[in-house]
């Protein structure tokens, strides 16, 4: 099962995508997450995607299909993945199709988890991070059971160094001019899922679950 899914700045893909992948054991593939690692190792691209990052804008379309193909081609993705923050503008999105194409993978569904942005900002403030495994945690909704330590690898929790209101605004922005339209390019291509994300996370999830059931009919999970 091959699932995108988009939607504004703190909306809960990750969140939502972290999960979902456990549950059908496929791939969480989040380019924000691929490059958070890189600017933590150093690299050339981390570097140059950090700019970027920081100011709220897009990291350039040449860099960010090159990262996304050489990951959907190694084996684990052979049965699908849940791709998290990627595409964000039409001309990803024709690029992903096209990479698609040479792997004979299919998109199956296009999900868009979309919330007040007033409710979204509020969230951004109490996100951490695994600083060792990028896991998600909310202070008040979605806390880890002892402060600031990842209940999966014990790593140290911290702030993202976009998650300020003027970085997010930005990324808001962007979100309406850039990502939008992409929209336009896949109704009617894929069948699109438009989820209401300001619910509870358990509640969202269950949406989710319930329109990939419907859609790719699938019995047991
Ligand atoms: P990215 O990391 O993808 O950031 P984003 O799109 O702004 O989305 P977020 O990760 O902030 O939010 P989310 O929807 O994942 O929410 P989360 O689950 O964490 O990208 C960062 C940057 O990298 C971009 O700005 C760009 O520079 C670059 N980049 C990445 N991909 C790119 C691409 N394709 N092209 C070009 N550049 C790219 O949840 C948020 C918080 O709310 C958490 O604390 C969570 O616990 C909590 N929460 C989640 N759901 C709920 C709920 N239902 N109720 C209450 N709290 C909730
Ligand atoms: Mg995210
Ligand atoms: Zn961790």
């Amino acid at each position: 099962m091959f699932v995108i899914i988009m939607g504004p700045p703190c909306a809960g893909k990750g969140t939502q995508a972290e999960r979902l992948a456990k549950e059908f054991a496929l791939p969480h593939i989040s380019t924000g997450d691929i490059f958070r690692s890189a600017v933590k190792e150093g690299t050339e691209m981390g570097k140059k995607a950090k700019e970027y990052m920081d100011k709220g804008h897009l990291v350039p379309d040449e860099i960010v299909v090159g990262i996304v193909k050489e990951r959907l081609s190694r084996p684990d993705c052979k049965e699908g993945a849940f791709l998290d923050g990627f595409p964000r503008t039409v001309n990803q999105a024709e690029a992903l199709d096209e990479v698609l194409r040479e792997l004979d993978m299919k998109i199956d569904a296009v999900i868009c988890i979309d919330a007040d942005e007033d409710a979204l900002i509020a969230r951004l403030t109490g996100r951490r991070v695994c600083r060792n495994c990028g896991a998600t945690y909310h202070i008040r909704f979605n806390p880890p059971q002892v402060r600031n330590i990842c209940d999966h690898c014990s790593g140290e929790l911290y702030q993202r160094s976009d998650d300020s209101i003027d970085t997010v605004k930005e990324r808001f922005a962007i979100y309406k001019k850039q990502t939008l339209p992409m929209f336009d390019y896949y109704r009617g291509k894929y069948p699109v899922i438009n989820i209401n994300g300001s619910k509870q996370i358990d509640e969202v999830y269950d949406a989710v679950i319930s329109s990939l059931k419907d859609i790719c009919k699938l019995k047991e999970f």
